[in-house]
């Protein structure tokens, strides 16, 4: 006897796909021996990467700069390049992204949501509507907000193959068929007593059903892959904001399109399951040798700016040069560490004894911190 299906799949990539099902989804979806052994790998290197990063002692900083080099991934995914150079600087020159231009003022409108989006949460307590507004108003500088409900939306093959520009899928449309779709999400995220209770699973099958709705007219990959990051802070899983999944999803674009699709064309959740669990526990693994790398760079400069100079303050000029590797004279100025001329004195001093490089680039100066560059480049 023919069994019923578990998952009710996509009959026609070319029309709305108005009977998405709605969460959650099967348990027997996610019971799969293969899934429950990346899920142990998965949490543990998760763990690993939350008991490091309690320990440091200004947060801030880390986040800092990793969150620069998420939102410069993240980006990349849809073609917006910008080079770690350009980014730096813009960062450096505007600490808001107003001023930058071109695709690193993009790129700094996602780490701008990124943490709009974390203080959101952390003030509202819960997902809701108005969270993923924010976020894509925020990321495409746009005052819409959901895509109206006849617009003709398609997610279309890219590359300049024979079949570039057709259709891989159709999100749903019509009156109120998008936002109910995303309370049944909003609430599977609220829920805690919603199945399963695995906040990784979860992740999964939320980024999925966000990505299939796909709610705005663009931007639904950085929304999605912000929610990723926010879903793990919010359920505990980890306390800092550094676990990012975009540069693992770019390395992987291929699998990680083929895989959405997959479930939706065939109800292949587990191939799903296993690529996303697999991104965290990588993702977690190189974060953790990061987080590992500039604590200990940042020790050992103390060290030598300690025993090198006569700087006053070595701690707070050391905390200032690894919140982002382009430093300016009144970002210490600004932050009240140091008067003008002791500021530009001590950074003068640093790039003398190599600790930083001093760059003149379009007629303003920067004092590079190179091994934190090299850091976040890898
Ligand atoms: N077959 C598919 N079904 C559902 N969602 C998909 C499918 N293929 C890709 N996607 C999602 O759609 C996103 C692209 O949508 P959109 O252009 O709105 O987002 P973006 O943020 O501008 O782009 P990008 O993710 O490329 O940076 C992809 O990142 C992926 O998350
Ligand atoms: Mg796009």
């Amino acid at each position: 006897m023919p069994q019923m299906p578990l998952y009710t799949v996509n009959p026609d990539r070319n029309e709305p796909w108005n009977a998405l099902p709605e969460l959650p989804i099967h348990q027997e979806l996610y019971r799969s021996l293969p899934v429950y052994e990346q899920l142990g790998k998965a949490k543990e290197a998760l763990a690993l990467l939350a008991g490091r990063s309690v320990a440091i002692p200004n947060p801030g900083v880390l986040i800092n700069s990793i969150t620069l080099q998420e939102a410069k991934d993240s980006s990349a995914i849809e073609n917006i390049f910008t080079t770690d150079d350009e980014l730096y600087q813009a960062f450096s020159d505007a600490r808001t992204e107003l001023e930058a231009s071109g695709s690193a003022k993009e790129v700094l409108r996602y780490r701008q949501a990124l943490w709009q989006g974390y203080n959101y949460l952390n003030q509202q307590k819960k997902f809701d509507l108005n969270y993923f507004i924010k976020l894509y108003q925020e990321i495409k500088e746009a005052g819409d907000g959901i895509r109206p409900p006849f617009a003709r939306t398609y997610i279309r093959m890219g590359g300049s193959g024979p079949n570039a520009g057709k259709p891989i899928y159709t999100p749903p449309r019509g009156e109120g068929v998008v936002e109910s779709k995303l309370d049944n999400l909003i609430q599977f995220l609220n829920d805690p007593d919603i199945s399963p209770a695995e906040p990784l699973l979860k992740l999964a099958i939320a980024h999925y059903q966000f990505e299939v709705i796909h709610p705005f007219r663009d931007g639904n990959g950085r929304v999605g892959r912000i929610m990723n990051i926010h879903l793990l802070t919010h359920s505990g899983l980890l306390e800092l904001p550094i676990l990012y999944l975009s540069r693992y999803i770019i390395q992987n674009k291929e699998d990680y399109y083929e895989t959405l699709a997959g479930v939706s064309q065939r109800g292949d959740w587990e191939s799903w399951f296993m690529f996303m669990l697999k991104a965290v526990e990588s993702t977690a693994r190189l974060t953790y040798q990061k987080v590992n790398d500039i604590i200990e760079t940042k020790e050992s400069l103390l060290d030598v700016i300690r025993k090198k100079t006569s700087v006053r303050r070595p701690e707070q000029l050391t905390e200032a040069i690894f919140s982002q590797p382009y430093v300016k004279v009144n970002h210490l100025v600004d932050n009240g560490i140091y008067a003008e001329n002791t500021a530009r004195n001590y950074l003068n001093e640093l790039s003398e004894i190599g600790v930083l490089e001093k760059r003149q680039i379009k007629g303003k100066h920067y004092y590079v911190n190179m091994e934190l560059e090299q850091i976040l480049s890898y």
